[in-house]
């Protein structure tokens, strides 16, 4: 720790229920009174300006292989235990520093084309017409939109891309369930280690048979374009391949439900911006970006100092863990004309949602088309849709993604 905290300075506790329903009044404290702050309690940095989120991910100065540091510090049985979890996991391309990250990447642009993204389009209008169906049908007023809609769209055209059938759905969700306690980090939960081993051994053994049937069969679409993909005769291994499957899955799905879920939230909580929105259906595509914007899917995004360097006068020392707060970045007031505005009709809306720099999401394109078929789609469905007065959302407590883990809302008003 290089910086004593002070009297004067803001504390920023991401644990505190209204914090975590409402982040912004901290965020725009840390960004005019210490835009590089050092929270004792987090032992890490956080970066609250556009400029230097934005030119922190632009700069070799961070570090997104944040795991071999932990797994060192691991006990030898801990490290016994996630020695095949942490051995995907190093394969991600998000955790990939250069020039592994340069090489897997090059080789992924052959997979992730505009072309597979807009063959996906019919199938996310088909998954989101089914479960609106279902919601419809089920006879009943009040639902939580996150369960039975948000969490199930993206979850079918992740797996529908990655070619794993629809009745997987189950499997799926346990096994990324559990894993997902030790990449997200949960606080409470006393066999982590254990269920986060047992969902990658499943998971992991799940898409190297699927890969397998796949190269002997083949059959046109993205997992094909995976196993094919190259670049000047380089290609993926088998375990990057099946790390890159389960990366998919994890990248792609929670933040389309976040991107889904927070966007209903805005536009009920905003009914002029709704109304605006339904009377010029055209609006779509800058909605989706004002939602992504306004309280996006990415509250943060997770570095390891790579050097020692100096920020605003702060010595950031190697090492040490830096979270730079993209929702912080897209409200600043030097970036943003009255950034605390929620405009579907903003222009030139340059947000940092979806990253900045070497790691931009991959997946922008398709998340963006999953956002705007859910939104039309369900106002369309349910012209009288509201918020259930009687339960409000609750919050992710988490300090990367942003959304509500319940979204309880009444289908008919
Ligand atoms: C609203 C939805 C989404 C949001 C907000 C989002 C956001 C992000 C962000 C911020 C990053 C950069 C992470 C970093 O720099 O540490 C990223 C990376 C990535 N995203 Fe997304 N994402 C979304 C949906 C998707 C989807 C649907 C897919 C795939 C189908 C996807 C695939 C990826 C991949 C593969 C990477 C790693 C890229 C790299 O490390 O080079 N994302 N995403």
């Amino acid at each position: 720790m290089t910086a004593p905290q002070t009297a004067e300075q803001p504390v920023y506790d991401p644990s505190d229920p209204s914090v975590m329903a409402n982040p912004f009044p901290i965020y725009a404290k840390l960004r005019e009174d210490d835009p590089v702050h050092w929270s004792p309690s987090l032992k890490s940095w956080i970066i609250t300006r556009y400029t230097d989120v934005r030119d922190l991910l632009l700069s070799d100065h961070l570090s997104v292989n944040r795991l071999a540091t932990f797994y060192q510090s691991l006990p030898p049985a801990d490290a016994v235990l996630l020695k095949d979890i942490v051995h995907y996991l190093n394969l991600w391309l998000a955790f990939r520093d250069p020039p592994d990250h340069t090489r897997v990447r090059r080789i992924l642009r052959h997979a992730f084309t505009a072309s597979a993204i807009e063959h996906m389009r019919p199938n996310i209008t088909e998954i989101t017409d089914l479960l609106l169906d279902r919601l419809e049908s089920g006879g009943r007023n009040e639902v939580d939109l996150i369960r039975e809609f948000a969490l199930q769209l993206p979850a079918f055209v992740i797996m529908d891309l990655l070619d794993v059938p629809r009745d997987m759905l189950d499997d799926f969700k346990e096994w990324s369930d559990d894993m997902a306690v030790f990449i997200g980090g949960a606080r409470n939960s006393g066999d982590k280690y254990e269920r986060a081993e047992r969902g990658c051994r499943k998971m992991s053994s799940y898409f190297a048979q699927l890969i397998k049937e796949r190269t002997e069969n083949p059959k046109p679409g993205f997992l094909m374009d995976l196993i094919s993909a190259r670049d000047e005769g380089d290609k993926l291994s088998e375990d990057e391949l099946i790390a890159t499957c389960i990366l998919v899955l994890f990248a792609g799905h929670e933040t389309t439900t976040n991107l889904i879920g927070n966007a209903t939230l805005l536009l009920l909580r905003h009914p002029d911006q709704l109304a605006k929105l339904k009377s010029d259906p055209a609006l779509i595509d800058s909605a989706i970006e004002e939602v992504l914007r306004f309280d996006g899917p990415t509250n943060a995004l997770v570095r390891v100092a790579a050097e020692d360097h100096d920020l605003h006068g702060r010595q950031i020392r190697e090492g040490e863990r830096v979270f730079v707060m993209v929702n912080s970045a897209n409200r600043d007031p030097r970036i943003f004309k009255d950034p605390d505005r929620f405009d579907i009709t903003r222009q030139q809306n340059r947000h940092l949602t979806f990253g900045q720099g070497i790691h931009l999401c991959l997946g922008a394109k398709l998340a963006r088309e999953e956002g705007r078929i859910a939104v039309e789609r369900l106002f369309a469905r349910f012209q009288n849709l509201a918020l259930d007065p009687s339960e409000p959302p609750e919050w992710l407590d988490a300090m990367v993604p942003r959304g509500t883990r319940h979204l309880p809302v009444l289908l008919n008003g």
